[in-house]
């Protein structure tokens, strides 16, 4: 198989699909990869880490799709890649389609199979591929917060941990999966009053076995939120609804029983965002305020710290990688069952039901395109 890398282009993205250890593994297996060439160079990897182990170089993103059969990516494709793809490609990469009819439109058009990284799915529900940049989100979540809840950047002038005699900030967490977990670690280590949200009771048990007292637990309903906002210097929003668009947490007319210059952080934006008031922002531009509340909405949050992220991005992407190189995806499907979930669309057609949904497109299941069973 010839296995593509072409550089990320969305704003403000430093990552790359595939680091110099994932070319050693897919060239021993007997395949070729094709780099753009400077395409690791935002996460300091240069051309030659990539040649040394087997890969070659070629200059522009045109030339690696015409010659890769299946292409990583990071971020969802750009139009710009959309009209590279063609029917015999496999593009595997975050794709976040459901609250983006137009991508999942274009990405139909091109007949291509196009596997997300967020809905590929374990036998416990979990997201194997999402969970790690989760844990780089949720992290920043709060660092991002703690920035603009200071005085000269638009925010309270709140010190997230206090100081002796002076009370500690509250951290509300809404959704308390991979990102919020991380994001409130980070709020017990500022010394935060940390207070976490979710509508999972089983998920509330581990969490709260998880800080040992150090942060609390709370049922997500409408009420339990809109008495804990008044409290709230920071809240960050981190729900999801497995490959669907979010659920809205936060509704502008809850934003007055709010301080004025709290800070909100919408994690789940990549996903449509999961207070009515938010829209995708960028690294570059972060932040604007709505009914004197600070947004931050930035949707490839991790694409930040490139150097961490990269790697553990490809640490969990190259067993599937392998198997997509080595079996095609009906063969990695046969191998890794965690990826049938992950196909959204495939020979024209959306595969799967909450993309199906969100984009109002019709869903025909996966085992009606490709030769796997139901
Ligand atoms: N912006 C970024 O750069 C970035 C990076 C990584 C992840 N994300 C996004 O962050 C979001 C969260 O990801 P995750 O890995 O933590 O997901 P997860 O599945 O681990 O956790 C989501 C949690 O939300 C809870 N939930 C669902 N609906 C809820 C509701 N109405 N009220 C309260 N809780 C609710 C679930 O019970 C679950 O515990 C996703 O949308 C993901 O795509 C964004």
């Amino acid at each position: 198989m010839k296995v593509g890398i072409p550089t990320e282009i969305k704003t403000d993205e430093y990552r790359v699909a595939l680091t110099p250890a994932g070319v050693r593994e897919l060239v021993e297996r007997g395949h070729e990869v094709i780099v753009q060439a400077g395409a690791g160079v935002g996460s300091t990897i240069p051309d030659e880490e990539y040649v040394a182990q087997g890969a070659r170089t070629l200059p522009d993103a045109a030339a690696v799709f015409e010659e890769a059969e299946l292409i990583l990516g990071v971020k969802e494709p750009q139009p710009e890649e959309v009209a590279l793809l063609r029917p015999h490609h496999t593009l595997f990469t975050y794709l976040h389609l459901a609250p983006d009819p137009e991508l999942t439109r274009g990405l139909a058009e091109t007949g291509a199979t196009c596997v997300a990284y967020e809905t590929v799915e374990d036998d416990h529900h979990r997201l194997p591929l999402l969970a790690p940049m989760s844990e780089v989100a949720g992290k920043i979540a709060t660092q991002a917060g703690a920035f603009f809840l200071e005085r000269p950047l638009g925010g309270r002038g709140v010190l997230l941990g206090g100081v002796p005699g002076v009370a500690a900030a509250t951290v509300m967490i809404i959704g308390g999966g991979v990102v919020g977990q991380n994001a409130a670690f980070i709020a017990i280590g500022m010394e935060a009053d940390v207070f976490v949200f979710d509508r999972n009771i089983d998920r509330l048990r581990e969490l709260d076995v998880a800080f040992g007292g150090r942060a609390s637990t709370v049922y997500s309903s409408t009420l339990a939120i809109e008495e804990m906002l008044p409290r709230a210097d920071l809240v960050i929003g981190a729900v999801l609804i497995h490959g669907a668009r979010a659920p809205f947490v936060i509704r502008r007319s809850q934003l007055g029983l709010m301080k004025e210059r709290a800070v909100l952080v919408d994690v789940s934006i990549d996903q449509g965002g999961c207070f009515e008031t938010s829209h995708p922002t960028t690294h570059s531009d972060p932040v604007y305020e709505v009914d004197g509340v600070t947004h931050y909405c930035v949707a490839n949050m991790p694409g930040a710290v490139p150097v961490t992220s990269t790697f553990a991005l490809t640490n969990a992407t190259l067993p599937y990688v392998l198997a997509l190189a080595s079996g095609g995806v009906e063969g990695a499907i046969r191998e890794l069952p965690d990826l049938r979930p992950g196909v959204n669309v495939a020979d024209g057609k959306v595969t799967h039901p909450a993309v199906a949904e969100g984009t109002g497109m019709d869903y025909t299941p996966v085992e009606d395109v490709l030769s796997v069973t139901a």
